[in-house]
This record gives C-alpha cells, sequence and structure tokens, in this order.
C-alpha cells in the first residue's frame, strides 16, 4: 500500500525525481506525475493502464502558470479562466512548443499528440501550495485504473493503486466531487467537451451560449470521454425507479435516490444522493456511493436519472456511462 500523508516535501521531492504522486483535487483525486518528463508520464499511462490515445490534463497554479505552456488568446476563454480558476474547469488549449526558458513545450505523450494541451487550476489549498513550489506542471487523470469509477477520497486511490504508487497527499474529502468541465474551442465556437464540476449555466452566464460536443465514441481523434466509463462492479440500470424494482423484484436491489427516500420495500437498499435534493451534494456523493454499492452485497444497482439542469447533467452523464453493459465495461 502507498504511504498516505499531507507533507508538500515529500511530494515534491518524489515528483522531482520522476515519481507518481497521487493528489487531492476539489473534483476527484489525479494520479500525478512531472508533466515535462515523457518517462514519469510513461509511468501514469501504464499504471492506469490507459491508452495513450487518451491524453492528460496538467495541473497548475494561476493563470500566469498556465500561459508558460499555453496560448490564450480568445477572449472568452480568457474569460472563463479569470473567473473560474482555480476550480473545475478544464481548457483546451494551443500548446506552445517552446517554454519561455526555451526548453521544449509540454511532450507529445501527455497530449497524444493533438495540438491542444488540457489545462486546469485545482481549487485545493495543498496542491495549489505544492503546484506553486513546482518549476514544471503536474499530469494527472484521475487516480483510478482505466475505466473505473474516480477516487474522491486518499483511500479510494490506495484500495486501487496503492500497490502501484508510493505517495497519497491526503486532502481530504474532494468538495466537488464530479470531474471537471472541459471547454474548447472549434471554428470560433466555445465548445464544451466533458459535462463537470462547473455547470453549464455558469458558463453561459459569463460568456453567451456554448455548444456541447460531448463525445460518446471510443474514435481516437475525438479525444474527451470514452463511451464506457465509471463502471462500478455490478450491472448498473437507470429509469423510473417504480419500473426498475418490478424489473428485478428477484434481485437484491442497491439503489440510488435522490430526495426524499421512498418506504422500504423487500430486497431494496436506498441510498440517497442528497435527501435535500441539492445538486452540489449529489455530485460529491456519486462516485463514493457508486463504489459502495458496487463493493456491497447487491446484485444490481438501479437509478433515476436527476434533473438535467445545473451539475444534474453531469451526474446523468457519467450515471448514463457507468450504465454500459457489463461485459464491454473493463474495455
Ligand atoms: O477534474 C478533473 O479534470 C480530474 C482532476 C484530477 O483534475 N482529472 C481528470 O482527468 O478527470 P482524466 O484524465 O480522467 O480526464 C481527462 C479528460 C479525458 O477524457 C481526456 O481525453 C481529455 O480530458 N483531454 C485531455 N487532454 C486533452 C486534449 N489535449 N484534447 C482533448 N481532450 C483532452
Ligand atoms: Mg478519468
Amino acid at each position: 500500500m502507498a504511504l498516505i500523508g499531507n507533507n508538500i516535501f515529500k511530494a515534491k521531492e518524489l515528483l522531482q525525481n520522476g515519481h507518481l504522486v497521487a493528489i487531492p483535487t476539489e473534483t476527484v483525486y489525479g494520479l500525478g506525475a512531472n508533466a515535462l518528463d515523457a518517462s514519469a508520464v510513461l509511468k501514469v499511462y501504464e499504471v492506469k493502464q490507459r491508452p495513450f490515445f487518451d491524453p492528460l490534463i496538467i495541473h497548475v497554479s494561476s493563470l500566469d502558470q498556465a500561459l508558460n505552456y499555453a496560448e490564450l488568446n480568445d477572449e472568452r476563454l480568457k474569460k472563463l479562466a479569470q473567473k473560474f480558476w482555480p476550480g473545475p474547469l478544464t481548457l483546451l488549449l494551443p500548446k506552445k512548443n517552446i517554454l519561455p526558458s526555451g526548453e521544449a513545450g509540454i511532450p507529445d505523450l501527455v497530449t497524444s499528440g493533438l495540438s491542444n494541451v488540457a489545462v486546469r487550476v485545482p481549487q485545493h489549498e495543498l496542491t495549489l501550495q505544492l503546484l506553486n513550489q513546482l518549476n514544471f506542471p503536474v499530469a494527472a487523470p484521475s487516480a483510478n485504473p482505466f475505466g473505473y469509477v474516480s477516487p474522491t477520497e486518499a483511500e479510494h486511490v490506495n484500495k486501487q493503486l496503492g500497490e502501484k504508487i508510493e505517495y497519497i497527499l491526503d486532502g481530504g474529502k474532494c468538495t466537488v466531487g464530479i470531474e471537471s468541465t472541459i471547454v474548447g474551442l472549434e471554428e470560433g465556437e466555445i465548445c464544451v467537451y466533458r459535462l463537470g464540476g462547473l455547470a453549464i449555466e455558469d458558463i453561459e452566464k459569463e460568456i453567451g451560449k456554448v455548444s456541447l460536443r460531448i463525445n460518446n465514441s471510443s474514435d481516437p481523434k475525438a479525444p474527451g470521454q470514452l463511451k464506457n466509463h465509471y463502471a462500478p462492479n455490478k450491472p448498473l440500470h437507470i429509469g423510473k425507479l417504480n419500473d426498475l424494482i418490478e424489473r428485478y423484484n428477484k434481485k437484491t436491489m442497491a439503489i440510488l435516490c435522490f430526495g426524499k427516500t421512498p418506504s422500504p420495500k423487500p430486497n431494496v437498499t436506498y441510498f440517497n444522493l442528497s435527501e435535500k435534493e441539492n445538486l452540489e451534494e449529489a455530485a460529491i456523493n456519486l462516485f463514493s456511493l457508486l463504489r459502495k454499492t458496487g463493493e456491497g452485497n447487491f446484485d444490481v444497482i438501479l437509478a433515476e436519472p436527476l434533473p438535467e439542469k445545473g451539475l444534474g447533467r453531469a451526474i446523468n452523464d457519467r450515471l448514463r456511462r457507468a450504465e454500459t453493459k457489463q461485459s464491454t465495461n473493463w474495455e
């Protein structure tokens, strides 16, 4: 198992020496490596068993730092960065091939050879302190094996990747709980590629209408999310709860509910995402409840979609991706 602690000096030293460190962010825990060190980045893909065509996000401590590695010329994207960084927003920006220091830019391994690099400034004090002390960005995908539910606590990381990494920087439970919203620019239009912890409504309040390009394919040329993702280790079905309960009444059911917990039924255990119908709270609880129900003594996990607004859209997106047939969950 990995060592767990909150020693940023230790984290810094390990990262400087090409090792991997799991880092906390407000969204989910990341599996971090020095983004300028291709051999450290290679370990990230190996440990996660992630295909090389799925690029990584780099994490920096400020907008100024981001400008060392990427171009930020579009006024709308600039406005979003100024408004929402640090925060659950990732921007896809043209990568700089030469750094201000004269060194080569972010290696192609990080961006899967694409001309854009994904950048974000996480809103987590411990990680911001760490990033502030590094003279390189940290490339970090979510710290889970490829295709599985993202970790929102240090212990989640330890359970799944603890054997393969040396240190987990423990920053407590993630306060957003769902990955960052990914935004980029295509033919002059601002596009959202992944629904996440920053609601579309909040983005549109700043810069007007954006277009949704949520990826549902496994096409390496269309990076973003793969279709079968967020798999808990149980079949998961979504629909109207009463219909689902009727359909699976021979099974032991774990039900993810939202709002008032329904009255008890045989074979049913309820897990409430948010009794108060608060979508932020539901996002915080989503991945840990997917884990809990996945590890529990149940045959199936059932869920009803949440309201399609605010973070509800990102939560529904994750539920739909978790729903794919079990046989294809670990592709
Ligand atoms: O909240 C988050 O974003 C977390 C924390 C750790 O920061 N990270 C995260 O990373 O969710 P990951 O690797 O699990 O998801 C990153 C997504 C992937 O779907 C990837 O395809 C996309 O970002 N991505 C990364 N770089 C890209 C690029 N250059 N162009 C297009 N998509 C990119
Ligand atoms: Mg991920």
